[in-house]
């Protein structure tokens, strides 16, 4: 039909200068008769482009001066977004109302039950409507009231008639906006015809039987046409923030520690780390621990000496906590709670050797017995960098961060005194972000301690500093998502993972 129109006015006439005039004359609707100009368009029936005339409002005003569509009644509304949620919801000042108890509700407890944005217009309108009373204690006014912003929006949608009136205050409120549309201009096309011929889309074996092939016209490759999204698979950010870390730790000359057990004894988890045995992270509210195999097998049993010692008693100048150590508590197995568990057997091992000076790094998965929310899971996954050598100082510690961090785009740094039981001195890093506009934390390190290493065996002036933080946390930042259970875990959206970017440009 439109296309009809459209082919057998420019038989007589130059152009159509305006396709909304043209649709509008005919009693078509406008985007029918683009839908076609666009289609002509691109087999070159037609030329088009916008027309001059613009970008029309479609109201009756603007019509009738425009001298068209005298007769059309219906004026061209359609729902703003806001409009479109309380078409769906209803109108704040309803909302408000209905969660306004007969007896009535104090300001504030009023205002955690809805949205601030619900909250604030529904003040407003109900309190202009007359249907509450507003003051330190808010009351309904009114037994019943109606709807009527949702009705009218929902009229609306539908293409029936409404108030003068009550167009105007939606309007107003920016619930409704007039809808548009761009005209076009068109002239007839290097393939101009009448009436479009039908194009065959493939060569089928009864055109060649028939021989009709000869006499067809096929419709042209479109070489620019998009494929098929490609089925395949795609790497989890989580993934590729870590990739993006292993490049960085090689880059700065680390080796990467064996992290392939996720089941420790609490000797490596925490008592070689001089982490005492009443300490509250040993509590199974903190740890999971295993039932079986429930201990482990075996330990270097002149080392679970000296740290027995050191626990108790102290020695390398410590006085020890002064407690009982007890080997059946360093026997328990545990999903490991960090990866410094997998640090501390390496340094142990460096211990039984010369001594060289090493760089070592980890990422991997460590698990908590923590309650899950937005920002915790009880699995997530570690980083941990360490440096162990000669004479190293805490300007060491805040040097390399300060290299780690900015090679992650985080060169603003802070650093606030912190404890662990196994480093001395300890920092909390906090790194500036500038989209949030604040000062975020980032990860904790330290210098481990004495207590720690000297019973291991290292040499008396060997140092090592040492920083951990967690994967989910920087990888949430760069890719914008602000629930873990998005990005980890049985929740994970899908979505998410196919559609971010193969690389992030800058950090
Ligand atoms: N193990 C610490 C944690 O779990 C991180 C850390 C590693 C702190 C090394 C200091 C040194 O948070």
């Amino acid at each position: 039909m439109a296309e009809e129109a459209i082919l057998g006015y420019l038989e007589t006439n130059d152009q159509i200068s305006d396709s909304g005039h043209f649709a509008a004359q005919l009693g078509l609707d406008h985007n029918d008769v683009v839908n076609v100009i666009k289609s002509l368009h691109g087999f070159r029936y037609v030329d088009a482009e916008i027309s001059p005339l613009g970008i029309h409002e479609m109201t009756i005003n603007s019509l009738r001066r425009s001298g068209v569509m005298q007769d059309i009644k219906k004026e061209a509304w359609v729902l703003t977004d806001e409009g479109k949620t309380y078409a769906a919801t209803g109108s704040p000042e309803v909302q408000l109302f209905l969660a306004i108890p007969p007896e009535g509700i104090p300001k504030d407890e009023l205002q955690k039950k809805l949205a601030p944005s619900v909250y604030k217009i529904g003040c407003a309108q109900a309190a202009k409507n007359k249907w509450v009373n507003m003051g330190t204690l808010i009351t309904r006014k009114v037994q019943h009231v109606d709807d009527k912003v949702k009705d009218s929006l929902l009229r609306i949608t539908d293409g029936q008639v409404v108030d003068q009136d009550d167009i105007k205050s939606l309007k107003a409120r920016k619930l409704i906006a007039p809808q548009t549309w761009k005209g076009y201009l068109v002239k007839k096309g290097p393939n101009y015809a009448p009436k479009r011929k039908k194009v065959a889309t493939d060569l089928t074996r009864e055109n060649l039987q028939r021989g009709d092939w000869k006499e067809l016209e096929f419709k042209e490759y479109n070489f620019t046409a998009k494929g098929l999204p490609i089925e395949g698979g795609h790497l989890h950010p989580l993934l590729k923030v870590r990739q993006q870390l292993k490049d960085i730790f090689r880059q700065m000359g680390f080796e990467e520690m064996p992290t392939n057990n996720f089941v420790e004894s609490s000797f490596w988890n925490f008592d070689a780390l001089f982490q005492p045995q009443q300490h509250p992270a040993r509590d199974s509210h903190d740890t999971f621990f295993l039932q079986a195999p429930s201990t482990t097998k075996e330990l270097p049993e002149d080392y679970v000496e000296r740290v027995k010692r050191v626990h108790e008693s102290g020695g390398y100048d410590s006085r020890g906590y002064g407690y009982d150590w007890k080997r059946d508590e360093a026997n328990k197995n545990l999903l490991r709670t960090h990866t410094t568990a997998v640090s501390s057997r390496m340094l142990y091992l460096l211990a039984q050797k010369p001594f060289v000076p090493k760089k070592y790094f980890s990422i991997d998965r460590v698990f908590r017995n923590e309650a899950v929310d937005r920002t915790h899971l009880a699995e997530f996954h570690q980083i941990e960098g360490l440096v162990c050598d000669r004479g190293l100082t805490l300007g060491d510690l805040i040097g390399v961060l300060h290299d780690f961090f900015s090679r992650l785009g985080m060169s603003k740094l802070r650093f606030k005194p912190a404890y662990n039981p196994y480093t001395e001195p300890s920092m909390e890093i906090f790194s500036y972000h500038e989209g949030f506009q604040k000062w975020v934390e980032v990860g904790n390190s330290g210098m481990f301690r004495p207590e720690m290493l000297l019973p291991m065996g290292l040499p008396e002036d060997a140092r090592v500093i040492a920083w951990g933080l967690s994967l989910e946390r920087p990888t949430m930042i760069l890719y914008g998502i602000d629930n873990i259970r998005d990005l980890f875990g049985p929740k994970v959206d899908l979505g998410l993972i196919k559609k971010n970017p193969i690389c992030r440009l800058g950090i």
